[in-house]
């Protein structure tokens, strides 16, 4: 995801992509006193996603454009706004909504870790939110602690997967309130370097979305999107992505994907389809 100036945008622009975050997996592994859920997650970045451009100026100002634009808060309640003054960065930022927000797949997140790592920010992430440091990061990664914690995941196979939203929006907090916590038990070791589709795909489906119950309880679209998925022809495996209600599947090929898709689409026109790359 290159962060570079162009010399055809006003002097000084850094444009700046913001892919989505998809949670291949993700283990809730207990509850630390203040509340906060104690995370193991294995998470990737899609080849969709919102774009950014940054010009240095005097005020801090933010332009929403973009499928998803409408009811995105333009002010210091955006999360890009909040990165930007974690920067001590000024200007005017566009930001281009290509992802439904409240998804599940970055959204905000995506987008305010997009302008800390284009502005070279060290500290602080997490305080943006726990899906923030991850999508600083914005490579294959295993997330721990509560989201605060970063290992580098760099042999994670490239997958072909449909992402899917059905619309609905549900607020994390109301997830994770939903949430019966167990000692559940953390992820295994990830599958060696250079292992095979199969061994990945058998892999993932023995690991979970924990958040899946509670939120499937509150959005049962997230239970229609998922058996449409487990529908489509050569799925190789379904699941939800962080807190819903985006779900996606994963496919043997492109192809194979961008068929699932657009049958997908066509039984469902107003759920957002989106055939993608995982890496
Ligand atoms: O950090 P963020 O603002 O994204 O989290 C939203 C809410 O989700 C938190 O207030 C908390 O209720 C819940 N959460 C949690 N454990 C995490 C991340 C989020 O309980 N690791």
């Amino acid at each position: 995801m290159p962060e570079k100036t162009d010399p055809t945008l006003p002097d000084g622009t850094i444009r700046c992509f913001a892919p989505a975050k998809i949670n291949l997996t993700l283990h809730v592994t207990g509850q630390r006193n203040d509340g906060y859920h104690l995370l193991d997650s294995l998470v990737v970045f899609a080849a969709v996603g919102d774009r950014l451009w940054l010009t240095p100026g005097s005020d801090l100002m933010l332009e929403i454009a973009g499928p998803f634009a409408p009811g995105v808060p333009s002010d210091a309640r955006n999360l890009v706004w909040q990165a930007a003054e974690l920067a001590g960065w000024c200007g005017h930022i566009r930001l281009e909504k290509h992802l439904p927000h409240g998804g599940g797949i970055g959204g905000g997140s995506a987008d305010a870790g997009a302008v800390l790592r284009a502005l070279g920010v060290q500290d602080g992430a997490v305080s943006l939110g726990a899906d923030v440091p991850v999508c600083q990061f914005g490579r294959a990664a295993r997330m721990l602690g509560i989201g605060d914690q970063i290992a580098p995941a760099a042999d994670v196979m490239s997958f072909f997967a449909v992402l899917v939203n059905p619309g609905v929006h549900i607020a994390t907090p109301t997830v994770f309130q939903n949430l019966v916590v167990k000692d559940n038990p953390p992820m295994p070791d990830l599958p060696a370097a250079g292992s095979g589709d199969r061994i990945w795909i058998d892999w993932l489906a023995a690991q979970r979305n924990d958040l899946e119950g509670a939120a499937r309880q509150l959005a049962p679209a997230i239970g229609d999107v998922c058996s449409a998925l487990a529908e489509t022809d050569e799925v190789l495996l379904v699941r939800m992505s962080g807190s819903g209600s985006t779900c996606f599947g994963l496919y043997p090929s492109m192809s194979d994907a961008q068929t699932a898709a657009k049958a997908l689409a066509t039984r469902h026109p107003d759920w957002w389809c989106v055939p993608t790359v995982l890496n």
